[in-house]
């Protein structure tokens, strides 16, 4: 389909979701999971992205974060980051959810949007439970971090395998997804859940679903548009 008239449609509608995953940050140089250098390729889940994990051993955990980190300070935002933020000023109702904890679509202004797997730049003190936001790479020394205040062990803000994803922040992509008249489905393999459940729900409610990803996914068969070309590229379409 022809790029203009895809986005025609999405702006023509009256409220729109955007669901993105890590395929929005790969042109940024960020990693995906499960690509060809996919994070989970190179690294074990289980063996750093769970709490048994960071039990175990939280130093090696933190150290695979503090490599994420450092990673994304070095990477800027792209097309598709920037051309979501103008999709948020030209919807009337809008909401970015994202599933990258990369903070990337912060950093290009993004307000109408929740991170539902968390922040890899906020820390939670595992004792006294205060969170905390600092773009930062650690010192090796550093390692662990600790609580500022109580002296806790600080663990990455983000969800990992087998944990819960925050109930709030879930009802509100859940209810969002109710009455959406559509959904624009960006660099994600569809296939963790619960967020692979919201564009089959937008579609059971009679919304629309749009894709772009480089390949086709789970979301591809309920996808009225898709268009399957690299996000930044397409977002050079509309900025
Ligand atoms: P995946 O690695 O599973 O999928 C990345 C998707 O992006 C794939 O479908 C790629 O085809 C697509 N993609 C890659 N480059 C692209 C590009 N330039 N333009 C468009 N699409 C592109 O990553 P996610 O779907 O984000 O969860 O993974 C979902 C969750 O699984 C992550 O949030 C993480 C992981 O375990 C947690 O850590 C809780």
């Amino acid at each position: 389909m022809n790029i203009e008239n895809f986005f025609k449609e999405i702006v023509s509608l009256k409220s729109l979701i955007v669901l993105t995953g890590s395929g929005v940050s790969n042109e940024s140089g960020i990693p995906t999971f499960r690509g060809e250098d996919g994070l989970w390729k190179n690294f074990r889940p289980y063996e750093l992205a769970t709490p048994a994990a960071f039990e175990r051993n939280p130093k090696i955990v933190w150290e695979w974060y503090n490599y994420r980190r450092e990673i994304i300070l070095k990477s800027k935002p792209n097309l598709a980051h920037y051309g979501i933020k103008k999709l948020e000023g030209l919807m009337k109702e809008f909401l970015l959810i994202t599933q990258n904890v990369d903070n990337l679509h912060r950093d290009v202004g993004s307000e109408k949007m929740i991170e539902i797997h968390g922040n890899i730049f906020r820390t939670r003190c595992t004792r006294c439970g205060k969170i905390n936001f600092e773009k930062k790479v650690y010192d090796e020394k550093e390692i662990p971090p600790v609580c500022s205040d109580c002296k806790g062990l600080l663990r990455p803000d983000v969800v990992w395998f087998g944990e819960s994803l925050n109930e709030e922040l879930l009802s509100i992509a859940f209810n969002f997804a109710k009455k959406t008249e559509g959904i624009l489905v960006v660099g994600t393999s569809g296939i963790v859940y619960p967020a692979a459940y919201l564009p089959f729900i937008v579609k059971e409610k009679g919304g629309k679903v749009f894709e772009i990803n480089i390949e086709k996914t789970p979301i591809t068969e309920i996808a009225d548009l898709i268009i399957l070309r690299k996000c930044n590229e397409i977002f050079s379409y509309f900025s």
